[in-house]
């Protein structure tokens, strides 16, 4: 029945889960893959917490574990831990060589793999379960079940885009840190988001990748009901970069702590690249911004930016306030 192979499913994870683990942390095999995470600043505390974990460099360690333990190996290729040559019937392991970060559902159980390349140029970076009965990427928010209490305690929620960006953030003592896997966050994440808090910060890479997806995420969550802010890093760093480089208290203080309002945020998103020397540009900019702030709904904090807007670029507030009328009547 489907509840028996669910079941199993999750059986098998939980199995694997510890076993990945135990490869890691004591054997000889496991040595150069705890070497790097100690090397990347990971802590044997963490590398416990979050239950990290090694897969061997084969091709059939784990699916011969499996069958030993009376695992079927069909439902093991449909739960995505094994992998089916087309020809044959034979199955083969999908994880080889990396080291494995389990993902737990918002209860706690272990439903997915993600697995992480040791060598900077091997391909993917990351390999992650496939969808299956027991796995939804768009639904599953990384480190929610350990952080929920957290979140509902401070009354916010940071959300990050990788494993490691939580991690680091969880040794800085954040604990209501959350991430998607990957930059993409769904309707669905952004509804579980909300019936748990509304005050949240996105805290993605400070790269264009991050900072396109930082745009629509915040869009996503505003739709939902968020409040959302911004926290920006330095060019080219991640969060858990920054906590490896700066230390924890001047992430808190200088990354979390700085964070800004979303408005602000996308006054220096409209104008990342552009030249605002550029006549053209800059009205372009200015429209732009006028537009957002269209969108608000205080007054007051409309009259702030307008003001910010009316300094840098030597304006009225009469003519400021003008556009914004026109503006405003035409959105609706
Ligand atoms: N990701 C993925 N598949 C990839 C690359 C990334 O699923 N091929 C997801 C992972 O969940 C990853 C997140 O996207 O954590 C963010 O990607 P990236 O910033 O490239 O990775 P980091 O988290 O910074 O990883 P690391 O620090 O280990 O390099
Ligand atoms: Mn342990
Ligand atoms: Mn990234
Ligand atoms: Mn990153
Ligand atoms: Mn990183």
């Amino acid at each position: 029945s489907v509840s028996k192979d669910v079941q199993k499913m999750l059986e098998a994870h939980e199995l694997l889960k510890k076993f990945y683990h135990h490869l890691l942390v004591n054997t000889k095999e496991g040595e150069h893959a705890l070497d790097y995470l100690l090397g990347r600043g990971f802590t044997k505390e963490v590398i416990d917490r979050f239950e990290i974990g090694y897969s061997f460099d084969s091709w059939e360690f784990i699916s011969k574990f499996l069958v030993k333990r009376g695992f079927n190996l069909e439902m093991m290729e449909k739960a995505g831990l094994l992998v089916k040559k087309n020809s044959a019937d034979q199955y083969f392991d999908r994880f080889r060589n990396r080291i494995m970060f389990p993902i737990m559902d918002h209860q706690g159980m272990t439903i997915a793999f993600s697995g992480r390349v040791l060598a900077a140029d091997d391909q993917p970076k990351y390999l992650n379960s496939p969808e299956t009965k027991i796995f939804n990427k768009g639904k599953l928010l990384y480190n929610f079940h350990q952080a929920r209490v957290h979140i509902r305690k401070n009354q916010q929620v940071i959300l990050y885009e990788g494993f490691a960006d939580v991690i680091s953030s969880v040794r800085a003592g954040v604990e209501y840190s959350i991430a998607t896997m990957g930059t993409s966050l769904t309707e669905e994440q952004a509804k579980i988001i909300r019936r748990n808090v509304s005050d949240i910060i996105i805290c993605y890479d400070s790269d264009s990748a991050g900072i396109e997806a930082t745009f629509r995420a915040s869009k996503t969550l505003s739709l939902v009901g968020c409040k959302v802010k911004v926290a920006l890093l330095p060019d080219g760093l991640d969060p858990d970069d920054y906590i490896k480089k700066y230390g924890t208290e001047k992430f808190k203080s200088d990354v979390i702590g700085a964070s800004v309002t979303l408005m602000t945020f996308k006054m220096h998103y409209f104008r990342r690249g552009k030249s605002l020397q550029d006549e053209g540009e800059k009205l372009h900019y200015i429209e732009n911004v006028i537009k957002e702030l269209s969108l608000l709904e205080s007054s007051v904090e409309q009259e702030m930016y307008l003001k910010q807007l009316s300094t840098e670029f030597d304006l009225s507030m009469e003519v400021l306030k003008e556009q914004l009328h026109r503006v405003s009547k035409t959105e609706k």
